[in-house]
């Protein structure tokens, strides 16, 4: 059987259990050396095969699940965060379907979430924002229609900006055309690391700051009002309020 595992940010005790206990009981890993700590490897037992696929492509990735699939084996392709997001997870699934291999996915807490637990903020917040919108600056990979910084921006939602600190200065450009220039913004270096930082400053500021912290990967980008100071509080803890399992108070 293959796992595709979400290995979640870094801290190696945000996996789930699920995937922990495929981790422990896998015969072959394939993890994504540059992004997942190589800690969470202590979960699995002596002799397992472990690839690096920070050094392989495609096809190569391909063929090792392929070896541990006909050898019997159980194989886990471990990925950063949660799979679904940047993880390149389709045209690995594509290529087993093509090929009759089963395999299932094992959800992981993506780096975004992760980042706001560290700045302790709630994306959602009434009176504010109910959307949140995860994104990146196009690079090698363009962006695709609407889907530009500076088009995102004018919705003023909370955003999760991945991939793009080492732009940050057009990330501020493009994001200035929807955003004020004091909207709070926490860029968060390596969430849950034990090197983890955390700058927060504004749109006016945030670039400096970050180039003279010399942050130029493995990074969220946070933006939004989410994390200032005004909000109303929600309906659904309001004392009046009535719903299905409690009767508001007079
Ligand atoms: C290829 S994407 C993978 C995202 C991953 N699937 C997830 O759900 O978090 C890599 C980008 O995710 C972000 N990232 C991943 N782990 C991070 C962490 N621990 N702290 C901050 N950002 C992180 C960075 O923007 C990084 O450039």
């Amino acid at each position: 059987m293959v796992y595709f595992v979400g290995a979640g940010p870094g801290d190696m005790e945000l996996i789930t259990v699920k995937g922990m206990k495929v981790l422990q009981n896998a015969d072959v890993v394939i993890y994504t050396g540059s992004l997942v700590s190589g800690n969470i490897l202590a979960y699995c037992k002596e002799g397992v095969q472990v690839y690096n696929s920070a050094e392989m492509d495609l096809p190569e990735v391909i063929e090792a699940i392929q070896q541990g699939v006909d050898q019997g084996k159980s194989v886990v392709r471990l990925h950063t965060g949660d799979p679904s997001i940047y993880g390149a997870i389709r045209e690995q699934m594509d290529e087993l379907g093509k090929r009759g291999i089963e395999f299932e996915i094992i959800p992981g807490v993506s780096s975004f979430v992760a980042a706001a637990s560290r700045v302790k903020a709630e994306f959602t917040l009434p009176g504010v924002s109910q959307t949140i919108i995860i994104t990146r600056k196009e690079g090698r990979t363009g962006s695709s229609e609407g889907g530009k910084l500076s088009e995102l921006a004018k919705h003023r939602a909370s955003m999760a900006i991945f991939l793009s600190v080492q732009s940050i200065g057009q990330v501020v450009e493009e994001l200035l055309t929807g955003y004020d220039e004091d909207t709070p913004v926490a860029v968060v270096y390596k969430a849950t690391w034990p090197e983890e930082k955390i700058i927060r400053g504004t749109l006016k500021d945030i670039a400096e700051k970050v180039a003279e912290e010399k942050i130029d990967r493995h990074a969220q980008i946070l933006v939004g009002d989410f994390m200032g100071s005004e909000y109303e509080l929600s309906k659904l803890y309001d004392a009046s309020f009535s719903h299905m399992y409690r009767r508001g108070k007079e």
